[in-house]
């Protein structure tokens, strides 16, 4: 008879993310009894550097299709991995990677190694009968802030704004659960100022949620219109002001320039635009302000702005990428997103890498989601503080919803991170 914690199965499958484009789920049993189950996400703003994604190429999917991961689970991954003891996470993380055997995962793919890394997680929680978190950190307590990206732009939108995320963070509210409140009503709000304002197909939504305002350029007025929709309701002193720039994809590498606002403008010039909106705003946090690459520019802004600066597509959740960083005092946060790296080993390494040299975490999504809500725990687990997971919809609400679980499963040990977002405690 198999041992109680004895990997009986491993199986991969063709799933949908979100935006309906393909992806994986993997199961893993354990003594023939016990499932662990976890869905891929994708992303669509991907950094140059980061982890293989295995896509078939071909007509099938348009060349999106994942059987090839697929079947790199089924016959290469399963047969090494069947018979190991669940619980051995990092050896089974390392296994994977030495049968990949290259740098970024190319062989295998990350989205395969990543979908039997977590689903390895999920049955060893669920074989020891905890919950993720728990099986994370004994001592996870931590509920993170959520924070919401209520006007898109980039990447992730049809509007005309460059910066992808204009986000609202609920830092003063009491509890998770009054964050969610107060977050949404803050997007119920913004919805009627914006579709007076700016027309009615402000409402049509981008791929995390938020609204897309028709003619909308100038992120101040994207700013604007949130902190209108934030003093309608008194919630003046409860929230804070974020962006995800996604600076890369606005930057011409040729020229050296970044096109904002439908001109050309400099680093400096656009330094200096981040400097005046902190002058201006209550703005708390800025994701990807420069190009994937200036390090020197990340460094100077986390010098001068005093606020968090987060590295995404800077350090792709790549210890070395986040140690040149720490050296170059580039950014002062890390956006944690597991699918960057391909194993979750190797992604806890690098949050804590982060936590030990004073860097916050955000433990993020992907623009390509599912139903599946092992990000939730991860945050909680990690005692991170910080989430970012879009606004609306079921792809993000369930990570929300999960959270919102959490919350009273801990009872009075949960603590919301709020104003301490950076470095709870
Ligand atoms: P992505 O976008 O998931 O498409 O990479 C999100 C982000 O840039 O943070
Ligand atoms: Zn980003």
């Amino acid at each position: 008879m198999a041992n109680k914690f004895e990997i009986t199965a491993v199986k991969g499958r063709e799933i949908l993310d979100c935006r309906s484009y393909p992806t994986l789920q993997v199961d893993v049993w354990v003594n023939d009894a016990v499932l662990g189950r976890a869905n891929v996400p994708c992303g669509r703003s991907t950094g140059t550097n980061e982890a293989y994604e295995l896509r078939d190429g071909g007509k099938r999917y348009s060349g999106f299709g994942v059987r090839k991961a697929v079947d790199n689970i089924n016959r290469i991954i399963a047969p090494e991995v069947v018979g190991e003891d669940v619980r051995n996470q990092r050896k089974l993380d390392q296994l994977m990677i030495e049968l990949d055997g290259t740098e970024n995962k190319a062989k295998l793919g990350a989205n395969a190694i990543l979908g039997v890394s977590l689903a390895i997680a999920q049955a060893a929680a669920s074989s020891l009968g905890i919950s993720l978190y728990k099986y994370i950190d004994v001592n996870a307590h931590i509920l993170p802030v959520p924070v919401l990206d209520l006007i898109e732009g980039g990447k992730l939108a049809a509007s005309e704004l460059d910066f992808q995320e204009h986000q609202v963070i609920p830092v003063g509210a009491k509890s998770f659960s009054e964050a969610i409140r107060m977050g949404m009503e803050v997007y119920y709000e913004l919805g009627n100022i914006l579709a007076e304002k700016w027309g009615k197909h402000s409402l049509n939504v981008g791929v995390e949620g938020g609204y897309t305002p028709p003619g909308m350029k100038d992120p101040r007025e994207a700013f604007d219109a949130e902190l209108l929709a934030i003093q309608k309701l008194g919630y003046e002193d409860e929230f804070v002001l974020s962006l995800d720039c996604a600076a890369s994809h606005f930057y011409i590498r040729e020229t050296g320039k970044y096109v904002f606002m439908g001109k050309e403008i400099t680093r400096k010039e656009l330094m200096d635009f981040y400097k005046e909106l902190v002058s201006s705003y209550p703005l708390q946090s800025i994701e990807d302000p420069l190009q994937e690459e200036d390090f020197d520019g990340f460094a100077e802004l986390a010098r001068t702005l005093n606020i968090q600066i987060i590295g995404d597509d800077l350090f792709v959740t790549n210890i070395n990428r986040l140690r040149k960083g720490v050296e170059k005092g580039a950014a002062n946060a890390l956006l944690f997103k597991v699918n960057q790296i391909g194993s979750l080993s190797e992604a806890l390494d690098a949050a804590q890498f982060a936590f030990r040299n004073s860097y916050g975490v955000q433990v993020s999504e992907r623009s390509g989601q599912t139903e599946d809500t092992w990000l939730a725990d991860l945050a909680v687990g990690l005692n991170a503080g910080q989430i970012k997971t879009g606004v609306a919809r079921s792809e993000r609400t369930s990570k929300y919803n999960r959270l919102l679980q959490i919350e009273e499963e801990l009872g009075s040990a949960a603590k919301y991170a709020g104003r301490e977002f950076r470095q709870p405690f």
